[in-house]
């Protein structure tokens, strides 16, 4: 069978991105990332793609100030090239709009530090600290028009402890990200997620008793 084709798109230290090759690596996800791109040219994101023989590929937004759609027209002519399946954003610190998004339907995936809908945006784990909550934890979203709004695939729950600093908590959150990240993009290949307005259904064919909240 044909493995699913990925694009990681990333912007900084690609932590997630290693997890993604890690699992592609130890045969826990069958998937093959056909190409790195980044906005930014000295991501560690476009290094580690290198150090593993993945194309990586750095498209630089100089010249784009207020031409996003632009922007994204060439990322989407990247993304053809290598005959992309599903976009993988890691980490990458744009805003996309309608042209990449309408190039794959229901195809890009984002991976999100928090427990959607709360705390969408930037700086979250701090925010989450900060507002006192007792859980935070990490979302794997299929990605829509709005900021960190579209359908829900997989979260992992995080406790925040009394100590927690805004580094702690990231960490712990981080670790659960580089878990659920893989098995969304596992269930995706599996050809196991539909989608019905909000609601992402997963279905049956894996082990038993998976679960798609996940309490470390
Ligand atoms: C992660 O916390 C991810 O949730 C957020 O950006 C960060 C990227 O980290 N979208 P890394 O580059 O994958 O290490």
């Amino acid at each position: 069978m044909k493995k699913v084709r990925l694009g990681v798109l990333a912007s900084g230290r690609g932590s997630n991105l290693q997890a993604i090759i890690d699992n592609i690596e130890k045969g826990s996800l069958s998937a093959k990332i056909a190409v790195v791109i980044s906005d930014q040219p000295s991501a560690y994101a476009l290094e580690r793609a290198r150090q593993h023989t993945i194309a990586a590929a750095h498209v630089s937004a100089r010249g784009f100030k207020g031409k996003r759609e632009e922007y994204d027209s060439l990322l989407v002519k990247e993304l053809q090239k290598w005959d992309v399946d599903i976009v993988c954003l890691a980490g990458f610190m744009r805003i996309i709009t309608p042209t990449l998004i309408s190039a794959f339907p229901n195809r890009i995936l984002n991976i999100h530090p928090a427990l959607l809908p709360a705390f969408p945006g930037l700086h979250v784990q701090k925010a989450a600290l900060e507002h006192g909550v007792k859980f935070s934890g990490c979302t794997v979203h299929f990605v829509d028009e709005g900021m960190d709004t579209g359908p829900i695939i997989i979260q992992a729950v995080v406790p925040i402890l009394d100590h927690d600093t805004e580094e702690s908590l990231s960490a712990r959150i981080l670790q659960q990200e580089h878990t659920i990240y893989s098995r969304a993009i596992q269930l995706y290949a599996e050809g196991r997620l539909s989608v019905q307005g909000r609601r992402v259904t997963v279905s049956k064919g894996g082990k038993s008793g998976e679960e798609f909240l996940i309490n470390p």
